[in-house]
C-alpha cells in the first residue's frame, strides 16, 4: 500500500496553460498530410486544414503550436510562403528527406490553423540563414495594423487585420542545425536581431532566445550573463533516446531493461530542470524570464520502410509513461517554465496523432494530454506519493504524480504506475475539503500496446470505477503501466 498525500491548504504556483504545448515543422508528414491537407483534398477540411485533426486537438485544449521548426526555421523564408500559391518559389528541405517545399502552406495557413484550434502562435524565426531586416519584417507582417509597407503587403494579400503575435523564438538550435554557433557569438547576434523585434500599436511581443542543448549548463549561463534584460524566454530542448543517436531503438519493439531505461532518460528531464532554472534564478531572482522546454518527447528508429529523414515513428504506453512522468514534472517546475511544446503534433516523433491518407488515430500520448488537461492553468498544490524504486540497474520511481486546483476548486491529481508488471494500491490523504464526488479516467496496457490503423482504440481512456472515498481520502489500484486522472469535488 502506497500513501498519497495531497496538500490542497498548500498553493504552490500557477501552472500555465502552454506547458500543454506543441510543435509542428515542416518535416516528413506533420504539416502536409498531417495538419494540412490543401484547399482541393477529398480529406474533409476547412481551408485546407484537416478538420478531424483540428477536432482532435481542440478536445485536448491545445494552447499553443510552434513552427514553422525546428532546424526547418533557419533554413526558411517566409517572404517565400505568401502571396499565389502557384507562384510561391519552391526549395528543397535538405535536413528533412531532401524533399522538395512547394511553400504552399505559409504564415496566412498558419495563422488559420491557429485561429481554428483557438490556440497561441508560437513562429520561429530564421537567424542562422535569414537576415535581421527578414526577421523584423516578419513579425511586422503579422502584427502592424496598416501603414507600414509589410501591413500593405499583408492586404495585397488578402488579409488586411493585423493577426497579432506573442511568442516569438529568435532562431533554434544555434548551437547547430541553426548555425553551429557558439554560445558567445549566438549571444550577440540574438541582441542584435531582438533589438529590431518591434511591438506595433498593442502588441507585444515574448521574445524567446534559443537555449541549451540537453545540459549545456554553461549555453545558459552565457545567455543569461550575456542576455537577460533583453529575452522573455529562453528554450531548453531535450529528447529522450533509449539507445544513441546511431541505435535510438525501436518504437514497439523493447524489451523491459530498455523500457525502464526510457522511462529513467525521460525522468532525466526533472534534474535538467533543476540544473537550467539554478543558474538562471542566479541572474533572474524575481523569475521574470520564461523556461521554454519548447521541444522534447520520445525519439526512436523510424518505422521499417519510412523515409529516414520523416522520423515517423510509432507510439506506445512506453511513450504514454514517458510524457505523464514529463508533463508531471513541469506542472512541479510551474514556477520558471512558461510554456513546453511536445515534438511534433502528427506523424512526426512523439506524435499525438497519426495519419494515413484518410484515417487518423490518436495514439496513448495523446490520451496523457487529455487525462493532463485540466491542469492548464490550474494552481499547483504540494503533493507526495510514498514509491520505491523499480526497474534494476535503470531505476525510476514505482508511482509518479503531480496535483493542482482549478478555478472552480476541484482538485486533479495525475498519477502514473511505472511499473511494467505490478498493481499498486494507493491510499490518498486530502488535507482540505472533504470529498463530495470523486471520478477517474485512466489508461492501462501493456508497455508495448499502442494503436495501429487496424486496432486504432488499443489503447483508450477508460472511466475507472474503482476509486472509493475514505475517511480522509481515497483508495484505489493503479494497475501496472497505467496514467489517471482523479477529479475531486
Ligand atoms: O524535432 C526534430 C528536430 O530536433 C528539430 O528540427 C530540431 O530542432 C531538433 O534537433
Amino acid at each position: 500500500m502506497s500513501k498519497l498525500i495531497i496538500n490542497a491548504n498548500r498553493p504552490l504556483g500557477k501552472i500555465s496553460r502552454f506547458i500543454y504545448g506543441h510543435f509542428s515543422e515542416h518535416l516528413g508528414r506533420c504539416v502536409y498530410n498531417g495538419l494540412y491537407a490543401g484547399e482541393g483534398s477529398a480529406i474533409p477540411n476547412v481551408n485546407g486544414i484537416r478538420s478531424d485533426v483540428t477536432d482532435a486537438l481542440r478536445k485536448i485544449k491545445i494552447p499553443a503550436l510552434r513552427w514553422p521548426g525546428g532546424c526547418f526555421a533557419d533554413e526558411y523564408h517566409w517572404k517565400d510562403g505568401i502571396g499565389e500559391k502557384s507562384k510561391r518559389k519552391k526549395m528543397i528541405n535538405t535536413h528533412w528527406g531532401g524533399v522538395t517545399e512547394d511553400n504552399s502552406f505559409g504564415t496566412h495557413e498558419f495563422m488559420e490553423l491557429c485561429s481554428q484550434l483557438g490556440c497561441e502562435p508560437y513562429v520561429n524565426g530564421n537567424l542562422g540563414s535569414g537576415g535581421v531586416a527578414e526577421m523584423s519584417e516578419w513579425v511586422e507582417y503579422i502584427s502592424c495594423s496598416g501603414g507600414s509597407p509589410m501591413a500593405e503587403l499583408r492586404a495585397e494579400n488578402g488579409r488586411s487585420e493585423a493577426w497579432g503575435l506573442k511568442f516569438f523564438g529568435v532562431g533554434n538550435e544555434n548551437w547547430g542545425c541553426g548555425g553551429n554557433m557558439t554560445a558567445e557569438r549566438y549571444a550577440d547576434e540574438y541582441r542584435r536581431y531582438q533589438t529590431y523585434l518591434r511591438d506595433y500599436g498593442a502588441n507585444r511581443l515574448y521574445k524567446v532566445a534559443c537555449g541549451a542543448n540537453g545540459g549545456d549548463y554553461r549555453w545558459t549561463k552565457v545567455m543569461m550573463e550575456k542576455c537577460a534584460p533583453m529575452m522573455d524566454g529562453l528554450s531548453l530542448h531535450y529528447y529522450t533516446v533509449c539507445g544513441d543517436w546511431q541505435n535510438k531503438g525501436g518504437a514497439v519493439n523493447f524489451n523491459e531493461e530498455e523500457y525502464y531505461r526510457t522511462l529513467k532518460k525521460a525522468l532525466f528531464i526533472g534534474e535538467l530542470i533543476e540544473n537550467h532554472s539554478r543558474i538562471m534564478d542566479f541572474y533572474d531572482p524575481e523569475r521574470r524570464i520564461g523556461l521554454l522546454v519548447d521541444e522534447w518527447g520520445t525519439w526512436h528508429d523510424v518505422e521499417p520502410g519510412t523515409n529516414p529523414g520523416f522520423l515517423y515513428q510509432q507510439n506506445t504506453m512506453r511513450d504514454a509513461l514517458a510524457a505523464a512522468v514529463t508533463l508531471n514534472i513541469f506542472n512541479g517546475h510551474c514556477g520558471r517554465i512558461s510554456m513546453a511544446n511536445l515534438a511534433q503534433t502528427v506523424n512526426v516523433l512523439q506524435a499525438v496523432i497519426l495519419t494515413e491518407g484518410e484515417k487518423m488515430l490518436l495514439t496513448p500520448t495523446y490520451h496523457v494530454f487529455d487525462l493532463f488537461k485540466r491542469h492548464q492553468d490550474a494552481t499547483l498544490l504540494e503533493s507526495y506519493v510514498e514509491t520505491k524504486l523499480i526497474g534494476g540497474v535503470n531505476p525510476v520511481p514505482n508511482l509518479h504524480v503531480s496535483a493542482s486546483k482549478g478555478e472552480t476548486g476541484s482538485i486533479c491529481i495525475t498519477l502514473a504506475n511505472l511499473s511494467c508488471s505490478e498493481d499498486s494500491l494507493v491510499d490518498a490523504h486530502i488535507a482540505g475539503p472533504a470529498i463530495k464526488k470523486i471520478t477517474a479516467r485512466h489508461i492501462c496496457e501493456k508497455p508495448r500496446s499502442h494503436n495501429s490503423f487496424i486496432n486504432p482504440n488499443a489503447v483508450r481512456i477508460k472511466d475507472n470505477a474503482g476509486v472509493k472515498i475514505t475517511r480522509d481520502g481515497f483508495s484505489f489500484t493503479a494497475p501496472a503501466c497505467s496514467v489517471f486522472e482523479i477529479v475531486i469535488n
